[in-house]
């Protein structure tokens, strides 16, 4: 069995800021509510005519993870690409990186697992690399939410959250035993799928359909519902067991973390899960406040920016953990 290490970084995210103050603007919310409840300050949206989507964005941020992995887009084996928020119903995002990357028929796959998605679309890169099967793996989380939220009243609690934002990881085969990613860990919750979903349009709900079932426009299933409390509370539950399974897969203590990043989902959980493992300030990264809960792009713009800022050394113990939609979740143990 081979090993997979993380060989280059990326991350972009739109230039265009909203602050809690733009949003109050649009709807019934103000700085105080939202700065409470999820410590988000501001976000990015993508602005008409900036050409950015979820796949150029995506896009963006994997040419930064190239270079920097000092490999060839051209020696790139397989594409895998995270979003709840692709440009197209299908085809997915993974085949335009393709044509856009100018590589040649490379696979490419897209995995929708929403928050999950990154710690999913990771673990499908090692898993191939791991077997011998190929060796070098582009891994993209993007999403384009601003493009899909309801900014009205009726969607505040949901639409303060969201922002918009690209990141990706190059994963290659580790040259030394016992560094790279040790082990990742995978869940999900069918039963719960709607607390926190997009009804449509799909093949249950088409526009038509959605129209004429809804002329005033209630209850409208093509803006996202999320249950908002039973999903904070899974979350806290969830998040914790995961990184749990983690340590205990490879011996580790709490103790042995140098750094958690957890998904950005709202800064309450991250000091939650912070408290319960009574891990210090400085081994958990949080830059929601900055970028709003980005979903699938969360976690590698996080892992990116603590990265470049020297947050992350060669040895330590780095842990991401993840829960979402689906309900879905996971986590990655990595030697770095
Ligand atoms: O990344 C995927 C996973 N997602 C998550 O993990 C999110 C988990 N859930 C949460 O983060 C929180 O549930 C929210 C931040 C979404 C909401 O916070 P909450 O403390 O659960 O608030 P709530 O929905 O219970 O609403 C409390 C009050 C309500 O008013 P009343 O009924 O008490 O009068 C809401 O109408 O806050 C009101 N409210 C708002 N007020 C100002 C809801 N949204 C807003 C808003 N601005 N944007």
């Amino acid at each position: 069995m081979y090993q997979t290490k993380i060989a280059g970084l990326g991350k972009y995210v739109p230039e265009n800021v909203v602050t809690n103050d733009d949003l109050s603007k649009l709807m019934d919310t103000n700085d105080e509510w939202i700065t409470e409840r999820t410590g988000i300050k501001e976000r990015r949206h993508i602005k008409k005519g900036d050409g950015n989507t979820t796949a150029t964005m995506g896009v963006k941020a994997a040419k930064v993870a190239i270079e920097r992995s000092g490999i060839s887009k051209d020696d790139i084996d397989l594409i895998v690409f995270a979003t709840l928020s692709p440009d197209y119903y299908f085809p997915g995002c993974g085949v335009q990186v393709q044509e856009m990357l100018e590589i040649d028929t490379c696979p490419a796959l897209d995995v929708r697992n929403q928050c999950s998605g990154f710690i999913y679309a990771v673990s499908v890169a090692d898993q191939f690399i791991k077997t011998g099967m190929y060796n070098n793996v582009l891994v993209i989380g993007s999403e384009n939410h601003s493009g899909g939220l309801d900014f009205t009243d009726r969607g505040r609690s949901v639409s303060v959250i969201f922002g918009d934002g690209a990141g990706a990881a190059v994963l290659t085969r580790s040259d030394h035993n016992g560094q790279g990613i040790l082990s990742t860990h995978l869940h999900s919750e069918g039963k719960h799928a709607l607390e926190l979903s997009l009804k449509g349009p799909s093949t249950n709900y088409w526009v038509t359909e959605i129209i004429a079932d809804n002329p005033q426009g209630e209850d409208i299933p093509y803006y996202p519902y999320m249950n908002g409390q039973f999903v904070f509370k899974n979350a806290i539950q969830r998040f914790s067991e995961v990184i749990n399974e983690g340590l205990k897969e490879n011996g580790l203590e709490v103790s042995d973390i140098d750094m958690l990043i957890p998904h950005q989902a709202n800064l309450r959980i991250s000091q939650f899960v912070q408290q319960k493992f009574k891990l210090a300030d400085d081994q958990v990264y949080n830059n929601i406040q900055k970028y709003g809960n980005t979903t699938a792009a969360s976690i590698p713009i996080a892992l990116t920016e603590a990265w470049e800022e020297g947050k992350i050394k060669e040895g330590d113990i780095v842990v991401l953990a993840a829960f979402g939609s689906g309900f879905t979740w996971g986590s990655a143990i990595i030697k770095w």
